[in-house]
């Protein structure tokens, strides 16, 4: 299918973005770069592997409703996805934009933990939770986006890690917002609260809420000990 390139919206190490339209419809299309410097055979397998693996997961959050863009198109050789153009912008800008108030920066947080603790209830941890990967929008509402690393998991440790990983970037880069993970880990607990035990998934049973924030408290304290 035609995808018509508007701009260029990202041109990382591992993909490039484009907005554009896809079937009359704002669309983005991600393109994995190749590396030269792998063996063009083993780039090829990993590469199938882990789009096909970004597709599919996209594809299971969004079927029961999850804030994911919707895929439209894979095209494995080319190494491109087409979805859905998602509203807002991402979480890191938003947390640094001078005109954002206490109250709105405290509801994309809670948002934002809301909505990792519904991924994480169908047993897919997202494997790089940085505010590159949530966007917010105009009412600040959290979706999330990039699912290269992303996986389906049963193991507490990949969700611990998972809260780790946006634990230390809200730290680092936005250390004036206090407490920010305080508010998304509150967003976080409070979903589980509100929508009861998780459903078992075909593979087993997703850790508990509870049980992830007592990871997090592991992992932090085996960081701090380790350096
Ligand atoms: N569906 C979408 N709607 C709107 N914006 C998107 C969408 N998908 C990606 N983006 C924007 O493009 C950026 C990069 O996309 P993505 O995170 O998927 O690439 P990436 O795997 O991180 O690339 P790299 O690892 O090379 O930096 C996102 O941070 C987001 O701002
Ligand atoms: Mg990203």
């Amino acid at each position: 299918m035609v995808f018509q390139p508007g701009e260029r919206l990202h041109l990382g190490a591992e993909a490039e973005v484009w907005s554009g339209l896809w079937m009359g419809r704002k669309a983005v299309r991600k393109i994995r770069r190749k590396r030269g410097w792998r063996h063009a055979n083993l780039e090829k397998r990993l590469g199938f592997r882990r789009l096909l693996s970004e597709a599919r997961l996209l594809i299971r959050a969004r079927r029961v409703g999850l804030e994911v863009p919707a895929i439209w198109d894979v095209d494995l050789d080319g190494g491109t996805l087409v979805m859905e153009m998602l509203p807002g912008k991402p979480l890191i800008e938003v947390l640094r934009d001078e005109n954002i108030t206490l109250e709105q920066i405290t509801s994309c947080l809670y948002n934002s933990g809301a909505l990792v603790r519904r991924l994480h209830r169908l047993a897919i941890t997202h494997g790089d939770l940085s505010t590159n990967n949530i966007l917010v929008d105009e009412d600040f509402n959290a979706y999330l986006v990039d699912f290269g690393l992303a996986s389906i998991d049963y193991e507490i440790e990949r969700f611990g890690i998972d809260l780790h990983v946006i634990d230390e970037i809200l730290g680092a880069s936005h250390p004036s917002i206090e407490g920010a993970i305080d508010i998304f880990l509150k967003g976080y607990l409070d979903e589980e609260s509100k929508l009861g035990p998780a459903k078992d998934q075909s593979g087993g049973v997703v850790p508990t809420a509870a049980s992830v924030m007592k990871r997090l408290e592991q992992v932090r304290s085996r960081v701090r000990y380790h350096g």
